[in-house]
C-alpha cells in the first residue's frame, strides 16, 4: 500500500497573523499538489488569519503544541477543543525544542498523544537524538525507548493514524541534513518497533517523516527512501520555495 507523502513545516516561533496570511497566500501558486499532503504548523495566535489565507488551496493548517487537559487552571495552555473549533486536525508534540526548554517529557508526550486520539487531533511525534548520543552508538535504543513510551496505551487504530517524524536534534536548524542512509536507518528501525508492538498493517500504514534541515536539494534523496514518507520542515518552510520540497519530483 502506497502511504501519501507529507510535505510538513514547522513555524515554530515566526511570523506575526498578518505575515503569515501574506506568506501563504504566496505558497498558494507554489505549493500546489495533487500527490503530496501539504501542511503548515503554525503558531496558535497564526491560526485563524492562516485557515483564513488557506481556503481555496491545497494547504492544511496545524497546530505546533496542545496540553492534555480539557479545560480550566492551566494559564497560557491550549486545548484540543479550542484547536478543533479553530479547524485543525493535525497538531506536533514532543519536538526537541518543546523537551529541551519547556522540560517535555515522553511521559508529557504519551498524555497528549492519548487525549488528541480521545478528542480526534492527529498528532505527529517527534523523536530524535542528540549528536552525543549518536557517537555513543544509542541512537536506536533512545529512539525506540521515546516511541515506545509515547505510544503507551494507543490502540492499533490510533496508533496507524499517527505521524511520527525523526528529526535528530544535531541536524535541526544546524545545515547539517542527515544523510539519506542514516535518516532511512532510524526510520525503518522506528517501523520495525511499530511492527513489533502492533503487526504489518500498522507498520505499512503509519507515517514516519525525517526532519532536521530539509530543503528542496534533498528533499528527492529523503522522501524516496522506503521508509520516509515526508518530511518536517522548519526554515526551509517559512518561505513560498517551500513549493521546492512539496514538489520535490
Ligand atoms: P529545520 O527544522 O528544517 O530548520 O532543521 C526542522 C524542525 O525542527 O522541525
Amino acid at each position: 500500500m502506497a502511504r501519501k507523502i507529507l510535505a510538513a513545516g514547522n513555524w515554530k516561533m515566526n511570523k506575526t497573523p498578518s505575515e503569515a496570511a501574506a506568506t501563504i497566500e504566496a505558497m498558494k501558486a507554489t505549493c500546489a499538489s495533487d500527490t503530496v499532503e501539504v501542511l503548515l504548523c503554525v503558531p496558535a495566535i497564526d491560526i485563524p488569519a492562516a485557515i483564513e489565507a488557506a481556503k481555496g488551496s491545497n494547504i492544511q493548517i496545524g497546530a505546533e503544541n496542545v496540553y492534555f487537559e480539557e479545560s480550566g487552571a492551566y494559564t497560557g495552555e491550549i486545548s484540543p477543543d479550542m484547536l478543533l473549533d479553530a479547524g485543525i486536525k493535525y497538531v506536533i508534540l514532543g519536538h526537541s525544542e518543546r523537551r529541551e526548554y519547556f522540560a517535555e517529557t515522553n511521559e508529557t508526550v504519551n498524555k497528549k498523544m492519548i487525549k488528541c486520539f480521545e478528542k480526534g487531533l492527529v498528532p505527529i511525534m517527534c523523536c530524535g537524538e542528540s549528536l552525543e548520543q549518536r557517537e555513543q552508538g544509542i541512537t536506536i535504543d533512545w529512539i525506540r525507548q521515546q516511541v515506545k513510551v509515547g505510544f503507551l496505551g494507543l490502540t492499533a487504530d490510533q496508533a496507524k493514524a499517527a505521524v511520527i517524524a525523526y528529526e535528530p536534534i544535531w541536524a535541526i536548524g544546524t545545515g547539517k541534513t542527515a544523510t539519506s542512509d542514516q535518516a532511512e536507518e532510524v526510520c525503518k528501525a522506528i517501523r520495525d518497533l511499530i511492527r513489533e508492538l502492533y503487526g504489518d498493517a500498522v507498520a505499512e500504514e503509519i507515517r514516519i517523516l525525517y526532519g532536521g534541515s530539509v530543503k528542496g536539494s534533498n528533499a528527492a534523496e529523503l522522501f524516496g527512501k522506503e521508509d520516509i514518507d515526508g518530511g518536517l520542515v522548519g526554515g526551509a518552510s517559512l518561505k513560498p520555495d517551500f513549493g521546492d520540497i512539496v514538489n520535490f519530483k
